[in-house]
């Protein structure tokens, strides 16, 4: 298994380019299955996240082609098989029952027998669905199914997230009609059939919040391009509070620190509010900051694996249910560390960054789901920084 080895000190200058969004690649391919038409998406980021959807899109007998420019061109002329294999998806547990109560509000029969959900239906039929609790990924399915059902869906309650109304858009360039992406009530009117299309996917704003982070932490001076701010205003926001510098502009921004972080607390919560997926991010920056700070996660239980490995490095930081509390500033040391998944692994590369002396994060095959050539990323920037094989 591949670790990261870094060490601690330098402060990060230069330009990184942000990829594409992975969350917002996944469903754009998936969404090829609703179409016999070739599908080409460009500024796809070549991480495993990814590549398994590929294999499992090809099991399904999709073509699926990558090119090294980042592009990809996905054809489902012929649906081979309509089982998506255990073993052919490595995204991770998550409960999907809002997603099943959506479809068979739409009409589909759904049963979970010897392991695996069969949803069956002829043609799905549009209906008014209210969802208990705001889904990212089940406002995206739910959306999907409604474009090829018969008459009006409308989705209340739906996830607001860019990555949501960055497949609307591509939806309705297939020949969908959709409507209100992007606020809480989605109008979808069914069409009979969609078309191929092409289109590009939108920056990565957690890569680009990380990078953001990584500037703030290491009292560095970085331009992250190729990212929108538009998406990022609550961590921008909340960066600036604690006294880091931050600039925006068309081509994307610019983070500079100033020596001197401020305590600041967060509340992770559904889009546009602080992301759950920049909450490690910001408890690693927490740690450098001066007083006290309350980090508070609404989204994920169990989302704070990642403060006990910062403790082996030296941070303070006790967890008080849903809630962190943060001592700044203490000075961390290197240590070995064990990444518990995406975000935290980012987490840890972020606090090693700063530690004195030697990091080596064990199980970085959980930063290699999202987070597209990140050594060389931060090595350009002037990390040290190298995988161990
Ligand atoms: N939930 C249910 N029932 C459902 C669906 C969700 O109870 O049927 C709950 C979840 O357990 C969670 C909350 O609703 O407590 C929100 O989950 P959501 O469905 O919004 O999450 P997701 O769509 O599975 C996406 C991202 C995650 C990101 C979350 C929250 C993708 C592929 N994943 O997940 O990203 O944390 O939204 O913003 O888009 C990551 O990239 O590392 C990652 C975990």
């Amino acid at each position: 298994m591949d670790k990261l080895r870094i060490t601690g000190g330098p402060r990060l200058k230069g330009r990184v380019k942000i990829s594409g969004a992975k969350n917002s690649a996944l469903p754009a391919m998936a969404a090829s299955l609703l179409t016999a038409g070739e599908v080409t998406l460009e500024n796809v980021p070549l991480v495993n996240d990814i590549f398994t959807t590929r294999r499992l899109l090809r099991e399904l007998g999709v073509m699926v082609e990558f090119e090294p420019d980042h592009s990809a061109r996905l054809r489902a002329e012929k649906i081979l098989s309509h089982e998506a294999p255990y073993d052919g998806c490595a995204i991770g547990a998550r409960p999907i029952n809002l997603h099943i109560q959506g479809l068979e509000k739409l009409g589909a029969t759904v049963r979970t027998e010897h392991g695996y959900v069969e949803a069956t239906a002829e043609r799905l039929t549009g209906s008014e669905i209210v969802l208990d609790k705001i889904t990212v990924t089940g406002t995206e399915n739910l959306m999907m199914a409604a474009s090829l059902a018969h008459g009006q869906t409308i989705l209340q309650n739906a996830a607001r997230e860019p990555e949501v109304v960055d497949l609307a858009e591509m939806l309705n360039r297939m020949g969908a009609k959709i409507d209100g992406a992007g606020t809480p009530t989605i109008k979808i009117e069914g069409v009979h059939e969609l078309k191929g299309t092409m289109h590009r996917v939108i920056p990565d704003r957690i890569e680009a919040g990380t990078f953001l982070v990584a500037g703030a932490i290491t009292n560095g001076d970085i331009e992250v391009l190729d990212s929108n701010p538009n998406h990022l205003t609550s961590l921008i926001e909340k960066l600036r509070e604690a006294g880091v510098n931050i600039e925006t502009g068309p081509e994307g921004m610019a983070v500079r620190g100033n020596g001197a972080l401020k305590a600041t607390d967060v509340v992770t919560k559904e889009y546009p509010a602080f992301a759950t997926d920049m909450q490690a991010q910001y408890m690693a920056l927490m740690t450098q900051a001066n007083g006290i700070s309350f980090i508070t996660e609404n989204i994920f239980e169990n989302r704070f694996m990642h403060a006990s490995e910062l403790l082996r490095m030296g941070a303070n930081i006790r967890i008080d249910g849903s809630r962190a509390i943060v001592s700044g500033k203490d000075r961390l040391t290197g240590a070995n560390v064990i990444a518990s998944d995406l975000r935290a692994s980012a987490s840890l590369i972020l606090a090693a960054l700063i530690a004195d002396g030697v990091t080596v994060i064990d199980r970085v095959y959980h930063l290699d789901r999202g987070y597209e050539k990140i050594e060389e990323k931060l090595r350009s920037i002037g990390a040290q920084i190298e995988r161990l094989k």
